[in-house]
């Protein structure tokens, strides 16, 4: 038989992922918005994250427009707050419930910021690591039941290379005796490949859920002209003429969000849809084992263990 008879042979290869739901913070811009166009004309249905609701509106606009048909669903909260994340985590639950069958395929923290001052949020931690490490850590405990739910979940935390020489300050977090924005940022950046390592222990004997570290290389967005020092939007707009687009970029979200068949042993750091090595450090049980038992402390989960 001819293949144009057979239009939903030419669909499955089109839409592999039709049928799957896909949740990505910051999706209202650079990186997180291409992995939504990328994912969203495979089929996936996307629930998008921002802080913005009018950002928030044009982006599904745009996806609904570049993959029509594709089921799109814009969230807003902001992921400093950790009520917020709170909030926001039950509105998904409730969501997906009712429209995607209790199950999340795939959760994409990639939302993140670098902020040349020291800022405290409202819980009274530091802004970069609230959002950056903090905010994924909750969010990814307030939907591990629709990610249980899945037959093989997997949950992207955007890091970068800016996580390797560096560590965690154990002895101040928050850098809130001498805050600088680039340890602040690679600190982070760090917390997110520690966080993936330690989510696969602690949960790969009770869960089919997997967590991977994804490294987008340098990506040309607004993210360092956002909260931002004159000359540090400055020297960003400098640099970033030398990344990528962020199409590039959100191909290996896609790859690792996508692959029939995964699993952290195949790589658990990705960057130009390759596994690469992270940080011998990143890679620290003992560390790792200190930043979650931190993390649930600093989220309030400490008492109500049940990861
Ligand atoms: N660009 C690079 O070269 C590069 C390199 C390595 C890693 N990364 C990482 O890639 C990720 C995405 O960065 P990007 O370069 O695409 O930056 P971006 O263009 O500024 O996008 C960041 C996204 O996060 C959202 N966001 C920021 N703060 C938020 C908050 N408090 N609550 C909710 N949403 C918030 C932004 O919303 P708005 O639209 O409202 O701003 C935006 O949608 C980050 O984790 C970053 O660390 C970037």
């Amino acid at each position: 038989m001819d293949r144009l008879t057979q239009p939903e042979v030419i669909l499955d290869t089109r839409k592999p992922l039709a049928g799957k739901t896909i949740l990505i913070t910051g999706a209202t811009a650079g990186i997180g918005l291409a992995a939504a166009l990328a994912l969203a004309s495979k089929g996936a249905a996307i629930l998008g994250v921002g802080r913005s609701e009018e950002r928030g509106a044009q982006a599904a606009a745009d996806l609904r427009s570049a993959s029509p048909g594709v089921p799109i669903h814009y969230f807003t909260a902001d992921l400093a707050a950790q009520r917020q994340v709170r909030r926001l985590g039950e509105e998904i639950l409730q969501y997906v419930t009712a429209h995607h069958n209790g199950k999340l395929d795939v959760l994409v923290n990639n939302a993140g910021v670098f902020t040349s001052w020291y800022t405290a949020t409202e819980d009274g931690f530091e802004t970069v690591f609230a959002v950056n490490h903090l905010a994924p850590f909750l969010l990814t405990r307030e939907l591990l039941p629709l990610l249980h739910a899945a037959p093989a979940a997997r949950v992207l935390t955007v890091s970068s290379r800016s996580h390797r020489n560096t560590r965690i300050f154990w002895g101040d977090v928050m850098l809130r005796r001498f805050y600088n924005p680039l340890l602040a940022y690679k600190q982070s950046k760090l917390a997110n490949v520690l966080f993936t390592a330690e989510f696969n222990r602690h949960l790969s004997g009770t869960t089919r859920v997997r967590a991977y570290a994804i490294d987008p290389g340098l990506v040309n967005t607004e993210i360092g002209l956002k909260n931002n020092y004159g000359v540090v939007r400055w020297v960003w707009n400098q640099r970033r003429k030398q990344g990528v687009d962020p199409s590039i970029a959100a191909k290996t979200i896609a790859m690792v969000a996508s692959r029939p068949k995964l699993d952290p042993a195949d790589g658990l750091y990705w960057r130009d849809c390759q596994s690469i090595a992270p940080s011998r450090y990143a890679l620290r049980a003992d560390e790792s084992a200190k930043l979650w038992a931190l993390s649930e402390g600093l989220c309030g989960l400490a008492d109500n263990n049940s990861w």
